[in-house]
């Protein structure tokens, strides 16, 4: 399908125009007339505020406490372009998500302006006024309407108006046209008498270089801008670290869907054996109970079986899946609302571990155990790593894998056991599967556990092919269990529970799903 009329033609014809060449769309002034009428009018109601609008509301407040007096630009992002004109499907950025409450396929441009008001005289008692920018659906008397692939309704179906957004997010909307006085007007150097703003850069470039231009235009040094607008970034991490109830809700439910999803690679395994591509079997029928539910995914599903599962973030997911194996799937559904769940079982292809499977298996869990039995508040984010590691390496020692003794490979100095699992046991999750990344380490790592925190315990052993640190049966088995967990206020819930982690709990499951 083409998008524009063509105007010029030739090798004069510029470039960006001759993606229109292959367009037969009428430009007679009839076609135009008769497009524009008889449209039948819209008489649908605006809906009630959206659930989530109360806690963006108090998102926004909290943002508003850290910056006051400055205007704070934070922006959706635009549509990105996956090849020539095709984009793939939209998704804003985290950070505007959160405190806006708006999820897939809202809003591409749209960007939140937080203007400042006197000292809590703002939205509920804050230093701030929100307003949303951003382009409403055109009228259906607008050529936009028919001629518009991005936007126009009937290419893409309809958008919202200022009003529907305006009632959903109980928030002022503004049409994106009005944004660039809303950003620039009275900016400029704070001694000077000038508005200091505030942009959370690199998300859209247009918004990058109206506020760099208004910068330069008013003297404002772009250095010192950069770190300041670094400290905006990092705030919108920082406040996602504990989550509303809102939140928790959407996390439990996108866990309750990949739940579904794991359930569905069970029931596809006998066509995964058989198949030459067994491991894209197993990431299809994840992907399609997603879809089907109405979600996405937080990442590229790893479907990997026999040596690919040592790979850590193995997504080519293109081998066989093999009678005797272990299929190491690490998958999480997308809800609506962005949330995501990220979870890892490590199965038996064939339904029953062997003994050296099993006995990976089980020091994998209880290092995931020795985690969950400091997960409460109180402790350092960092403990969770130090008791599931120390478990591993207990493990990997009695097993006489150390090169050296426990006490050597536990010390900083050594670390020896880290060969068998490089990465981390944990991280926070939420809009985004790596949540909060650009906190500050001492909230972050050296931070201490609080209820309402959401994070993985991910522990695994990776036996490689061509390992030849270890004795050949150890070869070509990885195993990962990874488990979403919430803190409470005396503990901890693992969220994922339902999913069996035991290896006779999981035996189980399996045969009764291929029973069933
Ligand atoms: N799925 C990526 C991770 O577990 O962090
Ligand atoms: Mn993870
Ligand atoms: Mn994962």
């Amino acid at each position: 399908m083409s998008t524009d009329a063509t105007t010029t033609t030739g090798s004069d014809q510029p470039l960006e125009e001759r993606v229109n060449n292959r367009s037969q769309r009428p430009s007679s002034e009839a076609f135009k007339t008769f497009m524009a009428s008889s449209w039948a009018p819209d008489t649908s109601e605006l809906p009630g505020a959206d659930g989530v609008a109360p806690y963006a509301a108090a998102r926004r407040a909290a943002v508003s406490a850290r910056f006051p007096g400055e205007r704070l630009v934070i922006p959706a992002g635009p549509l990105k372009v996956r090849s020539n004109d095709t984009d793939y499907r939209f998704r804003p950025h985290s950070g505007f998500a959160h405190l806006t409450g708006l999820g897939l396929d809202h809003e591409p441009d749209a960007v939140l302006v937080m203007e400042p008001t006197d000292e809590g005289a703002g939205d509920n008692g804050s230093n701030h006024n929100a307003t949303l920018y951003f382009s409403p659906m055109a009228g259906r008397d607008t050529e936009e309407f028919y001629s518009n692939a991005r936007t126009g309704e009937f290419w893409i179906g309809p958008r919202p108006t200022l009003g529907l957004l305006q009632a959903r997010l109980g928030l002022p909307t503004a049409d994106l046209t009005q944004l660039e006085v809303a950003i620039t007007k009275n900016a400029g150097v704070v001694e000077l008498g000038g508005m200091r703003v505030r942009l959370l850069r690199d998300v859209d470039m247009n918004c990058d270089a109206l506020v760099d231009t208004s910068r330069i235009n008013t003297g404002v040094d772009l250095e010192v801008s950069d770190s300041l607008d670094g400290e905006l970034t990092e705030a919108l991490s920082e406040i996602r670290l504990v989550k509303d109830a809102w939140e928790i809700d959407e996390m439990k439910k996108s866990v309750a869907a990949t739940i579904n999803g794991f359930h569905d690679v069970v029931r596809s395994l006998d066509r995964a054996l058989t198949h030459p591509r067994g491991e894209r079997v197993v990431e299809g029928a994840f992907f399609a109970r997603a879809r089907e539910e109405g979600n996405d995914l937080g990442y590229d599903t790893i479907a990997a079986s026999g040596n690919n599962a040592t790979v850590l973030h193995w997504i080519n997911n293109n081998g066989t899946v093999n009678d005797g194996e272990l299929l190491l799937l690490d998958a999480g559904v997308e809800a609506e609302s962005l949330y995501t769940a990220d979870v890892t079982r490590t199965l038996p292809v064939n339904g029953t571990y062997t003994d050296v499977q099993r006995k990976i298996y089980q020091a994998v869990l209880d290092a995931a155990d020795a985690a969950f039995a400091v997960a409460k508040p109180g402790t350092k984010f960092r403990d969770l790593h130090g008791a599931a590691i120390k478990v591993l390496a207990e493990n990997l020692d009695a097993w006489g894998l150390l090169p050296v003794s426990l006490e050597e490979a536990l010390s900083p100095e050594g670390q020896q056991h880290r060969r068998w699992m490089p990465h981390g046991t944990s991280h926070h999750l939420g809009l985004d599967v790596h949540d909060c990344a650009q906190a500050k380490a001492e909230l972050y790592l050296d931070g201490v556990l609080e209820e309402g925190m959401v994070f993985t315990i991910e522990p695994g052993l990776y036996f490689k092919n061509e390992d030849l640190a270890v004795p050949e049966e150890y070869r070509g088995i990885g195993v990962r269990i990874e488990d979403d967990v919430l803190i409470t206020a005396d503990g901890c819930v693992n969220l994922s529970a339902a999913l069996p982690r035991t290896p006779e709990a999981v035996e189980a499951w399996m045969a009764e799903i291929r029973n069933s």
